[in-house]
């Protein structure tokens, strides 16, 4: 017979006579004649209640279904007498599975999400994290589907890269190289050609600059997969590794960028909404009250759309004191960032056209500029309780501003000639942005911490699991 799930068996629209269900137990009550299980099995946010009758020769093994163990029951789905739910599980067959012994760390009591942290291989049982998950999982296959129903194509870029996108350095190398007793060559230095790829290699801080390689021939594309950055930043938003999704945009300009951004937010809170209904719900109960009203918000309103220039109007007339000075010239910082989209604008809101000395090589100039004012057609997504969740820009697709920009960022051309070679091979003008998955992960479910939804965090002096 064929498992039924417990969101299926929720679901159903007429009482069953025989059903099969498998998944661990959350809770049992025993009363005289009867026990009472709540069977979760991570479809659902609820679990199902199955009634175990005394009476039933499969009773003997009931002592060992404790909160945590696993089991497997078949019986008759029916209308449940008991308020609360609309449908239980008389069991006929009942089998515990594998036990969990009485050191089983989710007991009933609320944990600590730092304690959480620490059973990571455990913690996907509890109702948050299930509920995290479910949204990731759901997430990433929108993420799909929305470029997917737009023409993009997926692109693998690789993990393994000799070339730094951001040119940030904050990079982990990746070398087979004994570290005790490296090769050295005649000037004692490491040698490098002696590596597994016969060079220097990392892992990539983006998959930016090869997605612009496949822009280039398939015109609209996004990658996503993971990404590594090795900034010693202990805060709740950084993380060495998480997940980004970059889509490249051949024929399109800075507007057309920030327009794709935020119809790509708006279909994954929309999708969030319609698919994981009582995930979010949790959430608003037990984690962010507001969450609701907020994506309810984000969702109708135009975000706002601000240049850098303008941004730091704001900020110096904010009558605020900083911590980081503000001044033309200098990156914002969160408290900056967090000021705009938290407490003037109250919205999600695009910074767009940066200094050029801030921002990344590839960035477009923009044409135009004062002399001391020069800026790049850069943007930042920032949203209330988090931030940048998207950087991204127009790309500079003149051969001689690019030159320009790898030389002010002190960038060796010989490092990037497939890169130039894309400006003298059919240039056009194009653009993209990198969604970091987390940040978004945390915007639709309120979650506050990066480590809480990413299934194992690693972030300084952390990788285990
Ligand atoms: O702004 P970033 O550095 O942009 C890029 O990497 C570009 N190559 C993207 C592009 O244009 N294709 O990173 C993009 C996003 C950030 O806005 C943020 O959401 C996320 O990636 N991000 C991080 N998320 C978690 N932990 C970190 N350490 C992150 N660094 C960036
Ligand atoms: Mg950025």
């Amino acid at each position: 017979m064929l498992r039924t799930l417990v969101k299926d068996a929720l679901n159903a629209t007429a009482p069953a006579d025989a059903i099969f269900l498998q998944g661990w137990v959350r809770t049992r009550r025993d009363a005289k004649a009867f026990s009472f299980i709540e069977l979760n099995d991570g479809s659902y946010l609820k679990g199902l209640q199955v009634i175990v009758d005394a009476a039933l020769p499969d009773y003997a093994q009931i002592t060992k279904a404790n909160t945590g163990a696993s089991i497997e029951v078949r019986g008759k789905l029916v209308e449940s007498k008991g308020g609360g739910q609309k449908w239980e599980v008389v069991a006929e067959k009942f089998t515990v599975l594998g036990e969990a012994d009485a050191t089983y760390p989710l007991q009933k009591k609320g944990h600590t999400l730092e304690f959480l942290r620490e059973i990571a291989h455990l913690r996907p049982r509890s109702n948050l994290f299930g509920a995290v998950f479910r949204v990731r999982s759901r997430l990433a296959y929108a993420v799909h589907q929305f470029f997917q129903e737009r023409g993009f194509h997926c692109v693998h870029t690789p993990i393994i890269t000799a070339s730094d996108a951001e040119g940030a350095g904050d990079m982990f190398r990746v070398t087979t190289l004994d570290l005790e007793n490296p090769p050295r060559g005649a000037d004692k230095q490491v040698d490098h050609a002696k590596d597994f790829f016969g060079k220097k290699t990392f892992l990539t801080v983006s998959g930016q600059l090869e997605g612009e390689i496949f822009a280039h021939a398939l015109s609209n594309i996004y990658t996503f997969g993971p990404t590594f950055r090795a900034e010693n930043s202990n805060t709740s938003r950084h993380a060495a590794e998480f997940w980004m999704i970059e889509p490249e945009v051949a024929f399109c300009d800075l507007a057309g960028n920030m327009d794709l951004a935020e119809a790509f937010v708006k279909h994954l809170i929309r999708d969030a909404k319609q698919h994981c209904a009582a995930d979010l719900e949790f959430f608003s109960k037990f984690v962010d009250k507001e969450l609701l009203a907020r994506l309810d918000f984000v969702l109708e309103k135009p975000f706002v759309r601000c240049s850098y220039t303008e941004a730091v109007e704001i900020l110096n007339k904010s009558g605020r004191t900083w911590e980081h000075p503000v001044s033309w010239g200098a990156n914002l910082q969160a408290e900056h960032e967090r000021y705009l989209t938290e407490e003037h604008f109250k919205c999600p809101v695009t910074v767009h056209d940066y200094p050029r000395a801030i921002k990344a090589f590839y960035m477009r100039q923009n044409d135009g500029c004062a002399p001391g004012r020069e800026t790049v057609a850069a943007m930042d997504l920032l949203v209330p309780g988090i931030g940048e969740i998207i950087g991204g820009s127009q790309r500079e697709e003149r051969l001689e501003q690019l030159r320009a920009g790898m030389m002010l960022h002190h960038l060796d051309e010989k490092d990037y000639w497939w890169y130039l070679d894309l400006r003298r091979y059919g240039s056009v003008p194009h653009a993209g942005f990198g969604l970091g998955f987390e940040r978004m992960l945390m915007f639709v479910t309120g979650v506050a911490n990066i480590r809480d939804v990413i299934p194992f965090a690693r972030t300084p002096g952390t990788a285990e699991f």
